[in-house]
C-alpha cells in the first residue's frame, strides 16, 4: 500500500517512523506492506528525522492526491483548507482517507463522510479525538446498537498537563503551556486548547456518532482554562475536588447538549485521576452503563499510533472491496446552556459584617438555588465565601449571579465553576 502523506510535524513524521518500524510485523499480520511514497510539506528544507528519502517530498499536496500511485491519504496537515479540498479530491479519486483533524470533522464532518460514502471508501479519524484512544470505532461498531445517554471525558492533554502541573507542582499556567508546547501537545494555535476549541471539536464529533445526529462545532457551549487560577485552584481542593476541563455531550428528551467548561470533579471519581496529557471518555448508555477508555491524549508517536490502526483498517477494507460508511445524518436539536442542570462553585468576596451572609443566601434562595456547603477564608476587607450548590438550572444561577453582583456588600464576584455530583 504506497502511502500519500499530507503533513510531517508531530503526527506525520511520528507516523513515517511508525510505519518503518512495523512494517515486517503489520505485513506477517495483515498481508499488507505499507511504504510512505509521497509526503507533502509547506517547507522542502526542514530536516524532519524521518526514515524516507529527500525525493519522497514535495510542496504539491494536490499531486499527491491526484497521483494514481498512491493507495490512500493520511492527511495529518491540521487547519480547514486546503485539507479539506485536498480530502475531497482523494476520495473522489477513489482513495481511502485518514485523518486526525478534529477542527475539519467538526465542521464539515457530515458533508466528508456523505461524498466518502458515495465515493465507496473509507474516511477513518480515529486519531482526531482523544489521541491514542480508541473511542471513534467503539461509537460507530462496538456501541452502534447501545441508547447512549451521555460521553463525558477529558478530551484535550495540552489543558489537562496545563491543569496537572498548576495544581501539583504549583507551575505557572505560562510555564505549564510552554512545556506542552515543546512536548507536541499543543495546536499550532495553542488558543485551541486553553479557550476549549479543540475539545469542542472533539465533543461536536464523538456527540455526531453517539447519536448519530450532526453536531458541529458551533453547537457547543464552549469555556477554556485560561480564567482558572492558582486560587481556585487551592479552593477546590481544599473542598475536596480537582480541576479538569470536561466536555460533555448528552441527549435530553429529543435534544442533544454539548458543552465544555472547567469542572470541579470530586476527588474520588476516576477522572479525577487522570493527568498530565492522559485523557479519558465515559461513554453511559441504557444498556452498556457505565465505560471508560483512557490513554495518551496527545503526542505525536501515540496519535501516530492511531493513525496507523486506521491505515491499516482502511488499506484491509479498500483491498476487500468496501468502506465502512457512516451514512447521511439530519441536525441535532441542540439543548440551549440555560437548560442544563448540574451543581456549582462559587467564590465571592465580601465585606466581613454581620448579616451579610444572610442577604447573599437571601439572593440563592430567591432564585431556588440550594447552598450544599460554604466556607470562609480571610476576614475584615479579605474575607472571601467560596460556595457549593445543589443542581441548579443555568438559568436560575446566572440570575443569582447577577442579583449578587449587585449586592453592596460583596465587593466582587469572583470565579464560577460547574461542579460534578451535588
Ligand atoms: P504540525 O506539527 O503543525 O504539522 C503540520 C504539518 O503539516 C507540517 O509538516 C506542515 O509543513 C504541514 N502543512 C501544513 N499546512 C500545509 C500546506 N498547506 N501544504 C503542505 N503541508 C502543510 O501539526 P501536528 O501536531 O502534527 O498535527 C497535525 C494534525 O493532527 C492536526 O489536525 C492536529 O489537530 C491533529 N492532531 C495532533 C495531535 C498532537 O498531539 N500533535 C493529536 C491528535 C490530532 P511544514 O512542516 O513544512 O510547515
Ligand atoms: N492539541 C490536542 C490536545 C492534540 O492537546 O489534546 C490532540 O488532539
Amino acid at each position: 500500500m504506497r502511502v500519500g502523506l499530507l503533513g510531517c510535524g508531530n503526527v506525520g513524521a511520528a507516523l513515517a517512523v511508525l510505519v518503518d518500524e512495523q512494517r515486517d510485523v503489520v505485513a506477517r499480520r495483515t498481508g499488507l506492506s505499507f511504504e510512505v511514497a509521497s509526503v507533502a510539506v509547506r517547507d522542502l528544507s526542514v530536516d524532519r528525522g524521518v526514515p524516507l528519502p529527500a525525493e519522497v517530498f514535495t510542496t504539491d499536496a494536490a499531486a499527491v492526491v491526484s497521483d494514481p500511485d498512491i493507495d490512500v491519504v493520511v492527511e495529518v496537515m491540521g487547519g480547514i483548507e486546503p485539507a479539506r479540498t485536498l480530502i475531497v479530491a482523494a476520495l473522489g479519486n477513489g482513495k481511502p482517507v485518514v485523518t486526525a483533524n478534529k477542527e475539519l470533522l467538526a465542521v464539515h464532518g457530515a458533508e466528508l463522510y456523505s461524498i466518502a460514502e458515495s465515493a465507496g471508501v473509507d474516511l477513518l479519524f480515529e486519531a482526531a479525538v482523544a489521541g491514542a484512544i480508541p473511542i471513534m470505532r467503539p461509537l460507530r461498531e462496538s456501541f452502534a446498537g447501545e441508547p447512549v445517554t451521555r460521553v463525558m471525558g477529558i478530551v484535550n492533554g495540552t489543558t489537562n498537563f496545563i491543569l496537572t502541573k498548576m495544581s501539583g507542582e504549583g507551575a505557572s499556567y505560562d510555564d505549564a503551556l510552554a512545556e506542552a508546547q515543546g512536548l507536541g501537545y499543543a495546536e499550532a494555535d495553542p488558543t485551541a486548547d486553553v479557550e476549549g476549541h479543540d475539545a469542542g471539536a472533539k465533543i461536536a464529533i464523538i456527540a455526531t456518532l453517539a447519536f448519530g445526529t450532526e453536531v458541529v462545532a458551533d453547537d457547543v457551549y464552549l469555556e477554556g482554562i485560561s480564567g482558572v487560577t492558582t486560587d481556585d485552584i487551592e479552593a477546590a481542593a481544599h473542598l475536596g475536588y480537582c480541576i479538569k476541563l470536561l466536555a460533555v455531550a448528552d441527549r435530553r428528551g429529543d435534544e442533544i447538549g454539548v458543552r465544555v467548561h472547567p469542572t470541579l470533579v470530586p476527588n474520588d471519581h476516576p477522572l479525577a485521576a487522570v493527568n498530565d496529557s492522559f485523557n479519558a471518555v465515559f461513554v453511559e448508555g441504557d444498556a452498556v452503563g457505565e465505560v471508560m477508555l483512557y490513554g495518551r491524549g496527545a503526542g505525536g508517536r501515540p496519535t501516530a499510533s492511531a493513525v496507523f490502526g486506521d491505515l491499516i483498517d482502511a488499506a484491509g477494507n479498500s483491498a476487500r472491496g468496501h468502506g465502512a460508511p457512516i451514512g447521511s445524518l439530519e441536525r441535532a436539536r441542540i439543548s440551549p446552556i440555560d437548560d442544563l442542570e448540574t451543581a456549582y462553585y462559587l467564590a465571592l468576596d465580601v465585606d466581613d459584617e454581620p448579616g451579610v451572609l444572610a442577604g447573599v443566601a437571601a439572593v440563592f434562595g430567591a432564585h431556588r438555588v440550594s447552598i450544599r456547603s460554604m466556607e470562609q477564608a480571610g476576614q475584615g476587607g479579605e474575607a472571601r465565601i467560596t460556595f457549593i450548590t445543589h443542581r441548579a438550572r443555568e438559568r436560575d444561577m446566572q440570575a443569582t449571579l447577577d442579583d449578587l453582583g449587585g449586592l453592596d456588600a460583596v465587593r466582587s464576584v469572583g470565579s464560577v465553576l460547574r461542579a460534578l455530583g451535588g
